[in-house]
């Protein structure tokens, strides 16, 4: 294998460019062509590829996003789009590729990896719901965003004895919503996975503001049955019963942003170099990952399609806690 490729796809995630570095610096160590693939799927299709080498990611590692782009497309999720990428691909004479995202992107990489292109997946995604990683790039930098953003919440919220109702992403999956909950010490959280009734958050914050507390949060995941709209729109008729006033703060796209932290730079890295390890060893259609503090490769046919389940002994950690 001579010519090799890295594409970043889906949104972005702190610890991408950490993994962008990783492919192109251990690919040219083993003497490996690499070339990057500017805004994802659709700059494949176009058949875009940009030479990188050692030099070309450096000064990187610490910034947020993805210096190569990325996009969701949806010509690739047509067959004529996929048959344009592997035309360019075979055109350009690239004989392997790395996909730096998460659920989508890997199913896009499992479909080429069935038309027989050697295709290598990295985990990365700060919604954490890809099976076949403990845990995905980005996690770690958004999950503290939030928890930033709760410690913030209740200093204001302190001042004018305030509940707060944070909405965090995370797509389907509760994740970064659980473990903000946990970490930011909030009153109760709503998970897509746990149905909880806007009637028991009424509890939840009235039982707060009659035990004294000055502030109260609840973490709503994007994803829940009642996001954080819905249940505002429920608590504003039973403002009385809660005692505190309400507030709502969507953090959206910004949990996406910022510099990677250290673990998301690390795991960047270790996923990266790792990706072009495989391709080396002829180990293709595998998404690389982070299993049990090792990396791992799992067969991209066994994560396609699928979710991670959610840690419910957590959410009882989070109940037990608030
Ligand atoms: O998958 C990552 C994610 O940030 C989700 O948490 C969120 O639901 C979605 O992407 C937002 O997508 P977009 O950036 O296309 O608005």
């Amino acid at each position: 294998m001579k010519k090799i490729a890295v594409l970043t796809s889906g949104g972005d995630a702190p610890g991408m460019n950490a993994a962008i570095r990783a492919v192109v610096r251990t690919g040219a160590q083993k003497g490996f062509e690499v070339y990057g693939v500017p805004l994802g799927y659709s700059g494949l299709i176009e058949g875009k590829l940009i030479p990188m080498g050692p030099r070309d990611v450096g000064g990187i590692i610490q910034k947020g996003g993805t210096i190569l782009g990325s996009a969701r497309c949806e010509e690739f999720k047509t067959e004529i789009g996929r048959k344009k990428a592997l035309r360019a691909l075979n055109g350009n004479g690239i004989e392997g590729l790395v996909v730096i995202g998460g659920n989508g992107s890997q199913t896009g990489s499992f479909f080429l990896s069935e038309m027989g292109f050697p295709v290598v997946g990295v985990a990365s995604t700060i919604d954490n719901d890809l099976v076949g990683s403990d845990i995905t790039i980005g996690v770690d930098t958004a999950l503290n965003i939030a928890l930033e953003a709760i410690d913030r919440l209740k200093v204001t919220g302190s001042s004018h004895q305030r509940a707060f109702l944070l909405e965090v992403m995370g797509r389907k999956c509760g994740y970064l919503a659980l473990m903000a909950a946990i970490a930011g010490g909030a009153e109760t959280v709503t998970l897509p996975e746990v149905d909880v009734d806007p009637e028991e958050i009424v509890e939840v914050l009235a039982k707060a503001y009659e035990r004294g507390k000055s502030h109260a949060i609840v973490v709503v995941a994007e994803g829940a049955k009642y996001n954080a709209t819905k249940l505002a729109e429920y608590f504003t008729e039973h403002h009385e019963e809660i005692g505190f006033a309400l507030r709502v703060t969507i953090l959206g796209h910004v949990q996406r942003g910022g510099s990677p932290s250290a673990q998301d730079r690390i795991l960047g890295s270790r996923l990266g170099a790792g990706a072009v390890n495989c391709l080396e060893k002829g180990e293709y259609g595998v998404l690389v990952g982070w299993v049990n503090n090792a990396l791992k490769t799992t067969p991209l046919k066994e994560v396609v399609g699928k979710k991670k389940p959610l840690d419910m002994e957590l959410f009882e950690l989070a109940r037990i806690l608030d």
